[in-house]
């Protein structure tokens, strides 16, 4: 029989800085779909890549102090990179595409002269709202509070010769798409895209810019190079060998679904449509646009420090913890409030609790009571009907979820016979029928119940938690066919006589304190981190005229001693000769910086002429000078220190 195809994309990512949990976020609930259809036995086609062209890309590449290429080289393919990242996190993508692949940038240029041939595609002049760090341009009416709609911060108004894609010609189409079909998906994002976008009027589309360099040239008029969309959004298209021959599976493959986050859901869902029915191809079965993870209510960013870093928590709890925290926590589709708590809450009630619990007290009373391996015979009672219907329902309300994108509530219902089997448990106390001679065979029933309660839940549970779901297949004994599709829709395919293996604790509860506070030190090192390398006082703005300023004695001091003072962590005191034969005393706050010693026998600046003041009971008659800076938040302070030929008392001027 043949199989039936199934595409599905991520957006591709900007390799701008290291992806973080939102990211992550996005990837592996594409990837649990995508492993989901491969479990049904469809033949998938997954994708995932970055989006490597762009006014950003270039200015950080400038930065970092490389060539754009070497700058994305390193994100994408380094150490920690992007690879790097979804292969920790177990990602099953088929194919990743590099927007700088050859076979994308020439595909890329004969789709847009195909645009401009069926006169789609035309020049003008931009004059527009620009938002540079979002690369979009805006309409007056679409700006929030006058900055950009989509991260809030200001826009620039911006003109320049560009190509313009006609949007505006396919407005009608695109109502009806949105309307009238199940295009965009959840339907929520409608009335967004109605309401927002297509209300309002659509405009025209700026598609090239002349004003930076690294992205695709335009292959007729090489002083502009492709503006984003056109080069991003047909990568999911390239990548399937649209307008190539490096690659392929178009005409196998297309079309598909994508899976965007919801700030990208306006180009998924107008312009790419239109696009697509500007070169005459088929439009993606369905765009999903899914919530986001947010912090405290609000974006993450660098610059708050909060930026969540999948692979520590990867590297804390383990990498199927980490997505099945993603998967169950967050309605997909609504934004999530994501913190450190709740990922532990649900590792400890969700993982260990109930599923780690039930494996290991049903593979822990087979090996007890039967040395492993279960007797044939049954003795069937009416309390195991109500768990073995919930398991033979459960696939197909699975399946109405996961065909709905509802993965959260997928996870409810595998959740659901999780918990009837551990209710069960109870109500039907194994050990104490374990006790009784008699009751062995109605034990070896029970356990073998659980056992396919177990086989079902891990069978759908695996799309999310693929590596934990192999090793509980290993401890329940579950062959190759007792892990299909086909089979978690039946009750009864683990062998009478099966035989189970405990091992290991799958999902070892986390210490909540102790997880808490080393998640903290690692955000605070993050913060840290993130803080400037160095850091100056701003200039004062405000002048001080040259008498006032000729008044201020500064003269070069030698340092004759210079002691710690009792009771004091802060203060060094000085005596200083300043020249004038009598002995300087002053005292200065400098002691977390120096070691008296060091400081003996220097030569140093002071201003002598500021009124005597009393520290620690001691009077100190002037200031030492030193140069203040932070590194990195952390204050730094280096005693002014001189030649030590300049003799004591000369005045500097
Ligand atoms: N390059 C474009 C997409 C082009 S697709 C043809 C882009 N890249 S991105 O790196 O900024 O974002 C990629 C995806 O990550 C988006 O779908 C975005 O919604 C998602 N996320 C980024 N931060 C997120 C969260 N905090 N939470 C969930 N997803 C978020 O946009």
């Amino acid at each position: 029989m043949e199989k039936n195809t199934f595409y599905i994309t991520t957006p591709i990512y900007y390799p701008s800085d290291k992806l973080h949990i939102g990211h992550t976020y996005c990837t592996v609930a594409t990837d649990s779909l995508a492993r989901y259809h491969r479990l049904k036995g469809d033949d998938v086609m997954f994708l995932t890549g970055t989006d490597e062209h762009g006014q950003k890309i270039e200015n950080k590449a400038k930065e970092a102090g490389k060539t754009p290429k070497e700058f994305l080289d390193n994100i994408v393919e380094g150490e920690g990179g992007i690879l790097d990242l979804w292969k920790l996190m177990n990602i099953s993508n088929d194919r990743f595409i590099r927007t700088t692949d050859d076979y994308h940038v020439s595909a890329v240029q004969k789709i847009f002269r195909k645009m401009y041939d069926n006169g789609d595609i035309y020049k003008g002049a931009y004059k527009g709202k620009y938002c540079t760090p979002c690369e979009s341009f805006w309409t007056e009416s679409q700006l929030k509070d006058g900055c950009c709609p989509d991260c809030g911060r200001p826009v620039v108004d911006a003109e320049e010769e560009a190509y313009f894609f006609r949007l505006s010609k396919y407005a009608d189409r695109i109502q009806h798409l949105l309307e009238d079909t199940d295009f965009l998906q959840p339907r929520s994002r409608v009335n967004e895209m109605i309401n927002n976008f297509i209300k309002p009027g659509l405009e025209d589309l700026c598609v090239s810019r002349t004003s930076f360099d690294w992205g695709i040239p335009v292959d007729f008029d090489p002083d502009h190079v492709v503006y984003v969309w056109v080069d991003a959004l047909f990568n999911y298209a390239t990548a399937l060998g649209y307008m190539n021959d490096q690659r392929d599976g178009y005409k196998k493959y297309w079309p598909g679904i994508n899976i965007v986050g919801k700030e990208i859901v306006r180009f998924h869902s107008i312009i790419w449509p239109a696009m697509l029915m500007s070169v005459g191809e088929p439009i993606p079965k369905h765009v999903y646009g899914h919530g986001w993870l947010v912090i405290d209510g609000g974006k993450m960013s660098k610059s708050k420090g909060n930026v969540v870093d999948p692979y520590a928590l990867a590297e804390m709890f383990g990498v199927d913890a980490l997505r099945f925290f993603l998967m169950r926590t967050f309605p997909f589709g609504s934004d999530g409030n994501f913190s450190n708590e709740l990922l532990i809450q649900t590792i400890n009630t969700d993982l260990a609790n109930k599923l780690g619990n039930l494996v290991s007290r049903t593979t822990s009373m087979t090996e007890k009571y039967f040395g492993g391996t279960l007797p044939t015979q049954r003795e069937e009672d009416a309390l195991d009907s109500e768990l073995k219907d919930l398991a033979c329902a459960l696939q197909g309300r699975y399946e109405t979820q996961m065909e709905a994108f509802q993965t959260h509530l997928a996870l409810d219902e595998v959740f659901k016979l999780i918990e009837r089997a551990n209710k069960y448990i109870d109500e039907t106390t194994p050990w104490a029928l374990g006790k009784d001679e008699t009751k062995q065979i109605r034990l070896a029933t029970v356990l073998y119940n659980l056992l396919e309660s177990i086989r079902i839940c891990a069978t759908l549970l695996a799309p999310f938690i693929p590596d934990s779901c192999e090793k509980i297949f290993e401890k329940i004994g579950a062959c190759e066919a007792c892990r299909t599709w086909e089979a978690a829709g039946q009750w009864g395919c683990l062998p009478a006589d099966v035989t189970v293996a405990k091992g290991e604790n799958l999902f070892p509860r986390v210490d909540t304190e102790k997880a808490l506070a080393q998640l903290e030190a690692l955000q605070e090192a993050q913060k840290k981190a993130a803080l400037p390398a160095i850091e100056v006082e701003p200039l004062m703005e405000e002048s001080v005229d040259f008498e006032t300023f000729l008044k201020s004695d500064f003269r070069a001091v030698k340092i004759k001693n210079c002691e710690t003072v009792k009771k004091s962590d802060k203060l060094l005191k000085f005596t200083l000769d300043d020249g004038s034969g009598t002995d300087r005393i002053i005292l200065s706050g400098i002691r977390a910086y120096y070691e008296p010693e060091q400081l003996i026998g220097k030569t140093a600046i002071a201003i002598v002429n500021l009124p005597p003041r009393k520290m620690m009971g001691v009077p100190s008659c002037g200031m030492l000078i030193s140069a203040v800076h932070k590194e990195k938040g952390e204050e730094k302070l280096h005693l002014m220190l001189i030649d030590d030929s300049v003799p004591a008392g000369a005045k500097l001027c």
